[in-house]
């Protein structure tokens, strides 16, 4: 009698266990690497990289950006504003960002945007005018993304303040796709997919 209850229990977990493996079969989470995954992952991350509000800072020369919501509109910033002699993206003595630039949006229609810090990224981090497989590439390479890997990468773009501009931009500006919070969980998705990049 004992046995048999025995062998019915156990009958049970196996079953148990059998069922569950079947139910997780068919679900839609993706495999350790899936490819397609990773790149359609990488598409929603380039949508916000190079989107005006963020690739404006991201520039290669020694000028920030202003624009409306394509490149094609985007312009020089006036001013004769440079990244600065020194290299650090603050401005020039006399002409720094924060001159005009405070720790939060003016509210006037095409007043100066703000956050704290405000600068330009350094230059090997530009992602203005450049493909998706050339920022793709650049994004992974320690070498031009600060040091980090890529889980860093994500917890910038989700917890940055110059970053977090981009989707609070101020009156008049369109925001970047979507939410810090998603493009995080996008580029979460690109790295677990083995983070590979479009061929063009
Ligand atoms: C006001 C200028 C400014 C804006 C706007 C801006 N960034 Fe940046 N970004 C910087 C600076 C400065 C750094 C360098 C900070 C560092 O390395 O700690 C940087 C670094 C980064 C990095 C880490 C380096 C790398 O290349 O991987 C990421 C990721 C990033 N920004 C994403 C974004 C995204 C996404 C947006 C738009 C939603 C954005 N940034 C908008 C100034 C800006
Ligand atoms: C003399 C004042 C002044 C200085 C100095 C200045 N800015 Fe600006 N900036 C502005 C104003 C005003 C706007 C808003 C323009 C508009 O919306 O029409 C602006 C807009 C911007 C934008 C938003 C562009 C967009 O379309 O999203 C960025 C990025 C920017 N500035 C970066 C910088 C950086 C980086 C520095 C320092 C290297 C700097 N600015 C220095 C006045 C200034």
């Amino acid at each position: 009698m004992r046995r048999a209850i025995l062998l019915t229990v156990t009958a049970m977990l196996l079953g148990g266990v059998a069922g569950a493996q079947e139910a997780a079969a068919p679900s839609t989470e993706a495999p350790a690497v899936d490819p397609a995954a990773g790149l359609a992952a990488w598409q929603d991350v380039y949508a916000v990289f190079s989107h005006p509000r963020c690739a404006n800072c991201h520039v290669e020369d020694d000028h920030p950006r202003w624009s409306g919501a394509h490149y094609g509109e985007t312009r020089i910033h006036a001013f004769n504003v440079m990244r600065g002699a020194d290299g650090s993206g603050f401005g020039n003595p006399g002409l720094r960002c924060t001159t005009c630039h405070f720790d939060s949006n003016s509210n006037v229609l095409h007043g100066p945007p703000g956050a704290p810090g405000w600068h330009l990224a350094p230059v090997e981090m530009v992602w203005f005018g450049k493909s998706s497989p050339e920022i793709c590439a650049q994004i992974k390479d320690p070498g031009r993304n600060g040091g980090r890997t890529i889980s860093e990468v994500a917890e910038h773009v989700r917890d940055d303040a110059l970053v977090g501009w981009g989707w609070a931009p101020g009156p008049g500006r369109e925001p970047a796709p979507r939410s810090a919070e998603e493009t995080f969980a996008a580029l979460e998705r690109w790295n677990a997919a083995g983070a590979p990049c479009p061929a063009e």
